[in-house]
């Protein structure tokens, strides 16, 4: 690859997935890579095969049916992650094994409980293990930005040695300020081999992930580490979309370019903010709502004469169009089949039957449906477990100032049906309180979120929630014309979801396997 160009290496399905509260699906997880590959990212890393089977097998269908990008899998320097890592991807056009281990004193010494010799002998078992699968292998040093620089330079050495191609510098904790780590990359970049790609992997504990990898780049890493909308571990990842933009307004300045196609950036933003629950902030550089709004009278009437007034960007670079009508209640299937291609969606027949008749009943119910509104419906459907428990037949509510709210809600389970009511603070959570006694499952609410995917008053509420279900953390989504039917469709598809949840499935990989 030209000097020029820095590797975009996507962790929003790996890192990005370990922020707290995300579980993502299957048919979920294969939605973001496609679109990850429409986005024209490099590297897609598609999870950490060996932390459960279900991670494994979403792993494996990435690798087996996502085409363009090189798909990546995590492994520790540990002989049964490797094999993981490679049995994963082999169905993969193009494949990495990405392998680490910590290399700060305080990581080794208290979570590893191993030498600096020890460590030396793990990254080089681990990375020649891996070259014997396969050419592409990337070595990270867990918290190198507060490793000791010799012992660091060190680890580089010896992975470079048993055959590694990119040199990965990670920020784990977010704790380097962009002279520091600007400092390190350009030492690890003369410390190993031109043909070898120094990576970035910035953390935004103090806000800084952005900052950093850009200074990352302008000391010489030719790949940068992110996650769509930021999201990743505590306060998440560098955000793909903003070093993305940075570069591409200011190649000249910074003398690189990237290879994405940035027209699908927010499709992509929308796309893993509407599957993963995680909304995005208004003022949220590049993709935040309120990013190219223009509030005072000054700022308007600038723009109006000439866009480049207070406009760097132009919002369709990213792909920020009008929000078109695309469809109404006498558009057929093959429209809508057609509306969602141009969107970029291809669904797999089963869900599009699903998604198609959740239009039909919402359009019923709305005049027009837009270009967002079938995002949102067909984000809930591939949401949804994969053989739903329970499903919402009906859904009565009633209340207002002087009356105590209640809702009576018509579950089914196969061919039983089950009807419950309950009185809840609200309507919403009568209906919340109706449904978990009609499935009979004890669940805590532990976030609700709820917003609108269009503006104006006939805008479909998108709610999502979050439950806490004997230990385990699920979200569920909902959409519809009313906001207390969307809450209940949101809950039960959690409900559904953790129904679903395998025993053993989460995750339980300790830093170092004893
Ligand atoms: O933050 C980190 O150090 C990581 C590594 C596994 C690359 O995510
Ligand atoms: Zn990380």
């Amino acid at each position: 690859m030209p000097d020029d160009v820095v590797r975009i290496f996507d962790t929003t399905l790996r890192d990005g997935e370990q922020a707290p509260g995300i579980a993502l699906t299957r048919p979920e997880k294969v939605e973001i890579a496609e679109q990850l590959a429409r986005l024209s990212v490099d590297i897609i890393e598609a999870g950490f095969p060996v932390s459960s089977e279900g991670e494994f097998e979403a792993v494996r269908e990435i690798a087996t049916s996502v085409r363009g990008p090189v798909i990546a899998a995590l492994a520790r320097v540990v002989p049964g992650d490797i094999d993981r890592a490679a049995e994963a991807l082999k169905g993969a056009e193009r494949w990495r094994i990405h392998t680490f281990i910590s290399t700060s004193d305080i990581h080794m010494k208290d979570m590893l409980r191993m030498s600096q010799p020890q460590v030396l002998d793990a990254i080089r078992d681990g990375v020649k293990q891996a070259v014997g699968y396969t050419e592409d292998v990337e070595f990270s040093a867990q918290d190198a930005t507060r490793t000791e620089l010799g012992f660091l330079l060190e680890c580089f050495r010896v992975a470079v040695e048993a055959g590694a191609t990119t040199i990965n510098v990670p920020d784990t904790v977010g704790y380097a300020m962009p002279h520091e780590f600007g400092e390190l990359v350009r030492m690890v970049r003369e410390a190993v081999p031109g043909h070898v790609v120094v990576s970035t992997h910035c953390h935004n504990d103090l806000g800084l992930a952005v900052a950093n990898s850009l200074a990352g780049i302008v000391n010489g890493a030719r790949q940068v580490e992110v996650a769509v909308n930021g999201i990743g571990e505590r306060a998440g990842n560098c955000s793909l979309e903003e070093i993305a933009m940075i570069v591409r307004t200011r190649s000249q300045a910074l003398g690189v370019r990237h290879g994405l196609n940035a027209k699908e950036i927010m499709r992509t933003s929308r796309l893993v903010s509407m599957t993963t629950g995680y909304s995005v902030q208004p003022n949220k550089a590049v993709v935040g709502s309120s990013a190219f709004a223009h509030e005072s009278g000054i700022h308007q009437h600038g723009v109006l004469a000439n866009r480049a007034t207070y406009e760097i960007m132009d919002p369709l670079e990213i792909g920020l169009e009008g929000n078109r009508i695309v469809l109404g209640k006498h558009s057929g299937r093959h429209a809508f089949a057609d509306a969602l291609e141009k969107l970029g969606i291809r669904l797999e027949p089963e869900h599009l039957n699903r998604a198609f008749a959740r239009f039909k009943d919402l359009a019923d119910r709305k005049i027009q449906l837009t270009d967002q509104d079938l995002q949102a419906i067909v984000s809930e459907e591939i949401g949804q477990a994969e053989k739903d428990v329970f499903v919402l037949e009906s859904l009565v509510v009633s209340g207002g100032t002087s009356q105590e709210p209640r809702a009576t809600v018509r579950l089914r389970r196969g061919a039983e049906p089950i009807e419950e009511s309950a009185i809840g603070d609200g309507l919403i959570d009568a209906a919340m309180g109706a449904i978990q006694r009609a499935a009979g499952v004890e669940a805590t609410l532990v976030t609700f979120n709820v917003s609108s995917v269009t503006s104006g008053s006939d805008a479909l509420g998108d709610v999502v929630v979050q439950l806490e279900v004997e230990g385990h953390r699920v979200t569920g989504r909902g959409v519809a014309t009313d906001v207390v039917e969307a809450s209940a469709r949101a809950y039960l598809a959690a409900i559904n979801r953790a129904l679903q949840v395998q025993p053993g499935s989460t995750s339980t990989t300790e830093a170092w396997p004893r």
